[in-house]
């Protein structure tokens, strides 16, 4: 096919290939690893749901909905997104599937490809992937510091340094009340294009997060929602402090953070990586109050936080670490003839059964050529397998670092690879 014919991927999507793929899966193990041991069950959701759960649930004033979303008709006539994000799609499983009707907190993780359609840039993608976990229906400062916690665990065990933790709190509703009040009053005096003042109007809270210089410098005074924080809010704000303190999670505050979704209260963060550039978030999260109600379930609490593994892989690339992941094969066997590859692929299921890992070289490549797959592989041991081999039951087992051989049965054969890999 000629070059004009192929097909590429679509504009500002990731995806991996190896060996790239091999750090992917570190990255998303490592950052699973601490939700799974904290006791967060599995959930896998759809990649689409009904448009409403997210225009209800994310709000129409973030960029997310407003701008973002990949919207289409499905062939029934109803409207379908591809999922932005992955909080409002778990909290619609939960209640579907009466989950708050158990023991509380609700823990759950999950994984996958989240869609946005943005400008695309380094680190920012129109389908990119996500860890993420949340905690549904309790409400407490310990379990806010654990969530945090688990997310700053995920980051170290990937061997991150250059990051740093920023938090906030949005406060209970009497705060955000009080607050509003107050900023809608500080905005009505600012001089606002017709569509900025339309968006502050849905959410005022939405014009910290603008990055043009001349919202920038208007808002500098703006009150802050910190210091209307009442005083059970703070209270607890200072709570989850003390315990991340004594996880030793280090932290700053930032009473000027915003989310790019609507549904968060009280406790928010986010993970800023140094070496990333403007796209520097590796991760953030926070409760959110009212969701669970708006999407017409019981009211309770949850607090969650999503992970970009995109972004994570990295920054891993920018603080140098590396991933020895390449796959190395126990065994590499070399049939020669027809015979003995139905003989090879029926030694190679056995050994692979038990844990060993086996390649065969296929095709009818010359035993020289064989040999250079045996070595391109990795492979620690070798062995050909010719019809002389087959009728006495005894190989040369060939080891690629060293050149030794050794005359094994077959019968042994798993025996014997177990004891030199100590499998
Ligand atoms: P978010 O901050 O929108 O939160 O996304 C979480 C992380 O996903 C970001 O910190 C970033 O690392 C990554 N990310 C977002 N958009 C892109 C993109 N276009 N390309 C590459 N990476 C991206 C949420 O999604 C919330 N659902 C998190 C949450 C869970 N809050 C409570 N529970």
């Amino acid at each position: 096919m000629s070059k004009a014919n192929q097909i590429q991927a679509p504009k500002g999507v990731s995806e991996y290939v190896p060996p790239q793929s091999r750090k992917f899966e570190s990255v998303r193990q490592a950052l699973l690893e601490p939700a799974k041991n904290a006791g967060y069950e599995l959930i896998e959701l759809p990649v689409f749901e009904d448009t409403e759960l997210f225009t209800r649930g994310v709000g129409e004033s973030t960029d997310v909905v407003s701008k973002e979303m990949y919207t289409f008709e499905d062939r029934g006539g109803r409207s379908i997104t591809l999922r932005p994000e992955g909080t409002a799609g778990v909290m619609r499983a939960v209640i579907e599937h009466g989950l708050d009707r158990g023991q509380l907190p609700v823990k759950l993780y999950y994984s996958g490809p989240f869609f946005r359609a943005e400008r695309p840039q380094a680190g920012r993608y129109r389908q990119f992937y996500q860890v993420g976990i949340e905690a549904i229906g309790i409400q407490d400062s310990a379990l806010d510091a654990e969530v945090i916690a688990i997310a700053d665990a995920g980051f170290k065990s990937i061997g991150l340094e250059k990051y740093r933790l920023e938090i906030t709190s949005l406060g209970d509703s009497a705060s955000r009340a009080k607050h509003r009040v107050e900023l809608v009053k500080f905005i009505e005096k600012l001089n606002l294009d017709e569509d900025t003042r339309v968006r502050a109007g849905v959410n005022p809270l939405r014009l910290f997060d603008d990055k043009r210089d001349e919202i920038k410098t208007q808002m500098i005074n703006a009150p802050l929602l910190l210091d209307f924080l009442s005083a059970d809010s703070l209270k607890d704000f200072e709570d989850v402090q003390k315990h991340l303190t004594a996880l030793k999670v280090d932290y700053i505050i930032n009473p000027r953070m915003v989310r790019g979704l609507d549904y968060y209260t009280g406790t928010t963060f986010e993970f800023v990586h140094e070496l990333l550039g403007a796209q520097s978030g590796i991760g953030g999260g926070g409760r959110y109050d009212g969701l669970m109600e708006q999407l017409g379930g019981q009211q309770l609490s949850g607090i969650g936080f999503g992970l970009g593994i995109d972004r994570c892989v990295l920054a891993a690339d920018a603080e140098g670490i590396s991933f020895d992941q390449e796959f190395t094969s126990d065994l590499f066997i070399i049939p020669l003839g027809v015979e003995s590859k139905t003989v090879a692929l029926t030694v190679a299921q056995e050994l692979q059964k038990a844990g060993l890992k086996v390649e065969i070289s296929f095709g009818d490549r010359a035993l020289k050529g064989s040999m250079k797959a045996a070595d391109k592989s990795n492979a620690e041991y070798v062995l050909v397998l010719g019809d002389s081999e087959i009728s006495t039951g005894i190989v040369e087992l060939k080891q690629m670092s060293t050149g030794k051989t050794s005359s094994v049965t077959l019968t042994s054969l798993q025996e014997h690879l177990r004891s030199v890999s100590g499998k």
